[in-house]
């Protein structure tokens, strides 16, 4: 049986993976202000990506017989001013979902609600793939620096990213 607490949890963090489409939209609109239209597309795969993760939620909570309640939320980050800083500010904002996600499981753990435990490692072998990804690609963008050759060649491969699979 999942806790108020438990439940409240869960919902803050469907909330906030629906957030994180938000920041990742807004990342998405820099790049498109500035014409790459690659890192652009690649934020707004991104975006898809966290709404998937929220509606995975939504629905774990439907089927724990709950109602789950979805909150407005802030406004995300509109004011970076280059594709490093939108990689790090991105890769900043994974750190803290697996903070969240961490937490999430702890109480889990503690309340010995094994099913939702188990829901959740999903989330967390996610978030290692997550980080990583965007490790990787603050990494490049620092070796890159101003090359705008290399820039492009990035640009251009960014913009291969496939669609995201719906949640089931
Ligand atoms: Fe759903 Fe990128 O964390």
């Amino acid at each position: 049986m999942v806790s108020d607490q438990l439940l409240a949890k869960l919902n803050d963090q469907m909330n906030f993976e629906f957030y994180s489409a938000q920041a990742y939209l807004a990342l998405a609109a820099y790049c498109s202000s500035e014409s790459w239209e690659g890192f652009s597309h690649w934020f707004i795969r991104q975006a898809e990506e966290e709404k998937a993760h929220g509606m995975k939620i939504f629905h774990f909570i439907n089927n724990l017989g709950k109602r789950a309640i979805v909150t407005g939320m802030e406004s995300p980050n509109n004011e970076v001013n280059s594709l490093l800083d939108a990689f790090e500010s991105a890769y900043a904002h994974e750190q803290e979902v697996t903070r969240r996600i961490y937490e999430l499981s702890d109480v889990a753990l503690n309340e010995r609600e094994h099913a939702t435990y188990q829901f959740l490692k999903w989330f967390v072998d996610e978030q290692v793939e997550e980080e990583s990804t965007f490790d990787s690609l603050v990494q490049r963008l620092r070796r890159v620096g101003n090359d705008s050759n290399a820039l492009f060649i990035l640009d251009a491969d960014l913009g291969k990213r496939g669609a995201v699979p719906a949640a089931e």
